[in-house]
């Protein structure tokens, strides 16, 4: 199994390119399921979870294919790619295919609203916390939807071949459950109102996309979005958007071990609240042409409380990296979340490279230290992981990142960008 070994204590200089965004990436991927020409998607990182859902679609029919380019032929690189979901061939998403992947299970919606059936495996547990799919089921029962679990698959079929429109109020925001009752609504018969929807940015991009494709859809962005269901979408051309969440990473990263690094293609408003707390810290953030420029020179840390909340609040994604950046602060921070329940598994890894953190309740207060010291440390989930990294680049010596698989799923050649602007880290093969 690969590890990443860091040697801290370098300040990071120079430039970082920001990759397409993973969580946008992949609900765009799976809206190829509800036309039957061809989706362009340009920008797509290369990454585990991308190759995972591209074997998931492969599975329902859809095809693929890679533009030229240079970002086609250097592995690691964000690519442009055709789906053609012509002939769906299969309705059914296996076990084995979704419960490696959770958001494989949104695929329930298109093919739901184009095929007037689908078997869809629930996605099973997962380490960030329990993640039901409850509304996703309520939402598309809404929208006219027959459903049964049985033997652990949701099976889902359409009274008279189609969904009908109808108004949903999610009773919790949810991201994915979102994007499926928007793509599932846009094949609908009659008008769909979602209220108390998710605000992310990848729902505007989804947005962007099913508008680009034919659909009619107003307020994508706001709480309550409009949707009025149409006959057929056609095949569209769309941009994924820079990742927010690769680009507060980053960030965090040079305001931990100071240094001056611009990085390449990020869009400040799609992270606003999180710079603004980095402001806070001391960092130095200024938007310029080519995306956003990050310095923090000598002087220390100053500790943030921070709660995470749904967009436009800090996100639970940027949590475990904050909370990274947070051990060295120069005194108490509190950080507090509010998404997934069980989201701290990176307290006990940061601790082993001497940071202080307690636990209290959805709560974790972090004493900032003054320094940290390299050690061996195990990735526990995506964004947990990355925190490990931004640790290890700050900490006194050598630390090592073990199952570093998490990382694959979420960060395009990590290593390369964290190189490129003078830190000290490697992937040992094996
Ligand atoms: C997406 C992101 C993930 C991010 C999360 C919150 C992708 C691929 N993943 O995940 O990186 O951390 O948004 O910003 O885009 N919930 C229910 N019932 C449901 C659905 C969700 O109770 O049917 C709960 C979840 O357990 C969680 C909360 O709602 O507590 C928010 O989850 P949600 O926004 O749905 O997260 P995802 O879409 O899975």
């Amino acid at each position: 199994m690969d590890r990443i070994r860091i040697v801290g204590g370098n300040e990071l200089a120079g430039t970082i390119p920001i990759s397409g965004a993973k969580n946008a990436a992949l609900p765009l991927m799976i809206a190829s399921l509800l036309t039957d020409d061809t989706l362009t998607l340009e920008n797509v990182p290369h990454l585990a979870d991308v190759e995972q859902l591209i074997r998931i679609l492969g599975n329902h029919g859809v095809d693929y294919s890679v533009n030229g380019r240079r970002e086609s032929q250097q592995k690691g690189y964000s690519r442009t790619i055709n789906f053609s979901a012509r002939n769906i061939v299969d309705t059914t998403a296996p076990y084995e295919l979704v419960s490696k992947m959770r958001a494989s299970f949104w695929v329930i919606g298109p093919l739901l609203a184009r095929m007037g059936e689908a078997k869809v495996s629930l996605p099973g547990g997962c380490a960030i916390g329990t993640r039901p799919v409850d509304l996703f089921l309520e939402g598309l029962q809404v929208l006219g939807a027959e459903l049964d679990v049985d033997n652990g698959y949701v099976l889902a079929k359409t009274r008279n071949g189609r969904l009908v429109g109808n108004r949903y109020v999610f009773p919790k925001v949810s991201v994915g459950a979102t994007h499926v009752l928007m793509m599932a609504a846009s094949l609908a018969k009659g008008e769909t109102v979602l209220e108390n929807a998710a605000r992310e940015p990848e729902i505007v991009n989804l947005a962007e996309c099913l508008i680009a494709m034919g659909a009619k859809i107003h307020g994508a962005g706001t709480s309550t979005i409009t949707i009025q269901g149409v006959e057929a979408l056609s095949g569209a051309r769309v941009r994924v958007i820079p990742d927010r969440i690769e680009t507060g990473t980053y960030a965090m990263a040079v305001a931990m071990t100071g240094g001056d690094v611009v990085l390449e293609g990020a869009r400040p408003d799609l992270l606003q609240t999180a710079l603004d707390v980095l402001v806070e810290t001391g960092a130095e953030i200024t938007p310029t042409n080519e995306g956003i420029r990050v310095k923090r020179n000598g002087a220390g840390i100053a500790p943030v409380d921070v709660t995470t909340a749904p967009f436009p609040a800090f996100p639970t994604d940027l949590q475990a990296q904050f909370m990274g950046l947070m051990t060295m602060a120069k005194g108490k921070s509190r950080i507090t979340e509010t998404i997934f329940e069980n989201r701290f598994m990176h307290v006990q890894e940061l601790a082993r490279l001497g940071a202080h953190i307690t636990l209290s309740g959805q709560t974790a207060i972090v004493d900032g230290v003054a320094k940290l010291k390299g050690a061996p440390v195990m990735a526990t989930d995506l964004r947990a992981s990355v925190s490990l990294v931004i640790a290890g680049l700050a900490a006194e010596g050598e630390t090592t990142v073990n199952r570093v698989y998490h990382l694959d799923r979420g960060f395009e050649r990590l290593e390369e960008k964290l190189s490129g602007c003078g830190a000290v880290i490697e992937r040992i093969s094996g």
